[in-house]
């Protein structure tokens, strides 16, 4: 699709996007975190508000200068959240009546069982340090089963695979779990996908097909992404 096909294709739509990565806490002073900039979910933000949407940004913990991209842009509402929880409940209030919601957040998939009041005191007793965690809310699963008619919903998958054939066939497994309209697929690792500003992603569409694999910078991926649920609501 040409840059001028797609001006303003998204007008009228009302698109919530969450970005960045939950941090949850242990003690007052310390958090269980993921290294999510938040650059792919921003450039979501960013390309569908030049496309005409409405876009509120469900932010956590971005990147400084993320951060202060995303708050450079005109017609993106941004809510800030921290935990997983807390972005579960903001998208649930944000998400009812919105025609497209886009998880690009990494999500803590687990939470400290408890949260200490006061900073956690080191010992030397030689056995080390025993974390309790326990699972948080799965914010794409239940978006997902609540299968509101004419509300989109598109969901990543970071997935360390070696190759296009293991990523898709990973993929393909989270969509039948996860069961998105949409799903993106992303190879990480150690070095990949964090952070960088370029990107290399399949789309696959709840069927498992391959509708796009958009090669370069976060913004080509987003438009691709975008590409891809206006067709899914012209069908
Ligand atoms: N996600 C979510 N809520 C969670 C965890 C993940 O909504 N508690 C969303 C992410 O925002 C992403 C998608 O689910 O859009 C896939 O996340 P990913 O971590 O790749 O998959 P998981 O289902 O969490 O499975 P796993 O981490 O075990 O691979
Ligand atoms: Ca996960």
């Amino acid at each position: 699709v040409g840059s001028a096909q797609r001006e303003r294709d998204l007008e009228g739509a009302h698109i919530v996007v969450t970005a960045g990565g939950t941090r949850e806490p242990l003690d007052p002073v310390r958090f269980l975190g993921n290294r999510s900039s938040g650059k792919q979910g921003v450039a979501v933000a960013r390309t569908a508000a030049q496309r005409g949407a409405q876009v509120t940004l469900i932010a956590a913990h971005l990147d400084t200068d993320v951060a202060a991209a995303a708050s450079a842009l005109a017609d993106v509402v941004i809510v800030p959240v921290g935990t997983a929880a807390e972005l579960a409940e903001t998208v649930e209030r944000h998400g009812v009546h919105a025609d497209v919601v886009v998880m690009a957040a990494a999500v803590a998939d687990y939470r400290p069982a408890s949260v200490s009041e006061s900073k956690i005191k080191k010992d030397d007793t030689g056995d080390g340090l025993t974390l309790r965690l326990e699972r948080t809310p799965d914010v794409l699963a239940a978006l997902a089963a609540a299968a509101v008619p004419g509300r989109t919903i598109v969901g990543f998958a970071a997935e360390t695979a070696a190759d296009r054939d293991a990523l898709l066939a990973l993929g393909r497994t989270k969509m039948a779990r996860k069961g998105a309209d949409i799903l993106v697929l992303n190879a990480v690792g150690w070095t990949l996908g964090f952070g960088a500003d370029d990107n290399a992603a399949i789309v696959i569409d709840r069927e498992g097909g391959v509708v796009a694999e958009p090669v370069g910078s976060k913004d080509d991926v987003a438009h691709a992404l975008l590409d891809a649920v206006v067709a899914l609501r012209a069908r």
